[in-house]
């Protein structure tokens, strides 16, 4: 089965905070985020992913609302657990959320979810969630504990972190490589769906067909870096090209 491609379009709203973050009202404000997520669905996204932040660095609630309702394909909310942000996502009730663990500090989302040791906090928030209609994933690391308590949560999927399987190469990357199958094998076992993201590109998409059971790739960086070239909806297509090359 084909893979499916999530866009992650926060650094679109990344540029436009850079300018308009004091002045969002501004008549010549951009890029214009829903644009920018049609052009990705044009070039063969399955979904659009934002990340609302608490400090709203890029995606700001208003983004939020006019994707949710003008966008043609799923919209996935990655979101942290704080009480603001979660009833930001029940009054929306998004297509997906994927729960992330969140530091003000970090430059991007640094490590999984500890989803273990956040049980008690997770399991009523998904299950509120779920309630609204929105399938519920949660971003982890592939560690055995973590992903039996992501289907012991109820959670509908999971998405593997491949931040350290892309920030490494040979065999540390082999070695990650091995972690992601394991963790893909049990969660898919467990009747979780199994999706992967962060710091995936052109170059290490090859490494990781090597782990089982993925259904969805959600990806950002990378394809915004490459849009400033190419353009996002050729940045776009040229990676599900790639996907297919490397099914
Ligand atoms: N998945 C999650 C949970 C993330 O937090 C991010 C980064 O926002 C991504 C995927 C996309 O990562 P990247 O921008 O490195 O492609």
């Amino acid at each position: 089965m084909m893979q499916r491609l999530g866009v992650n379009i926060d650094h679109v709203a990344t540029l436009r905070q850079a300018r308009y973050r004091l002045n969002p009202g501004a008549p010549q404000v951009e890029p214009d985020i829903l644009l920018a997520a049609q052009e990705a669905v044009a070039g063969g996204a399955d979904s659009i992913t934002v990340h609302l932040r608490e400090d709203r660095r890029h995606i700001i609630d208003a983004d939020v609302a006019l994707l949710k309702r003008e966008l043609s394909v799923p919209m996935n909310l990655e979101m942290g657990l704080s009480t603001g942000i979660v009833e930001l996502a029940l009054a929306t009730a998004p297509d997906y959320a994927c729960m992330v663990p969140e530091n003000r500090q970090e430059v991007t989302t640094e490590g999984g979810l500890d989803v273990a040791g956040r049980a008690a906090e997770l399991k009523p928030v998904i299950a509120r969630l779920q309630g609204g209609g929105t399938r519920v994933s949660l971003f982890i690391d592939p560690v055995e504990s973590q992903v039996r308590a992501a289907a012991e949560v109820g959670a509908d999927m999971i998405e593997l972190h491949t931040g350290t399987f892309a920030n490494h190469t040979g065999s540390a990357r082999a070695d990650e490589v091995r972690r992601l199958a394991a963790g893909a094998q049990l969660a898919h076992s467990l009747g979780l769906q199994v999706n992967a993201g962060h710091g995936l590109t052109h170059e290490n998409l090859p490494d990781l067909a090597a782990v089982p059971h993925l259904v969805e790739l959600n990806v950002g960086h990378h394809l915004v870096a490459r849009a400033l070239t190419q353009g996002l909806r050729a940045a776009v297509a040229s990676f599900r090209q790639r996907m297919r090359e490397c099914a």
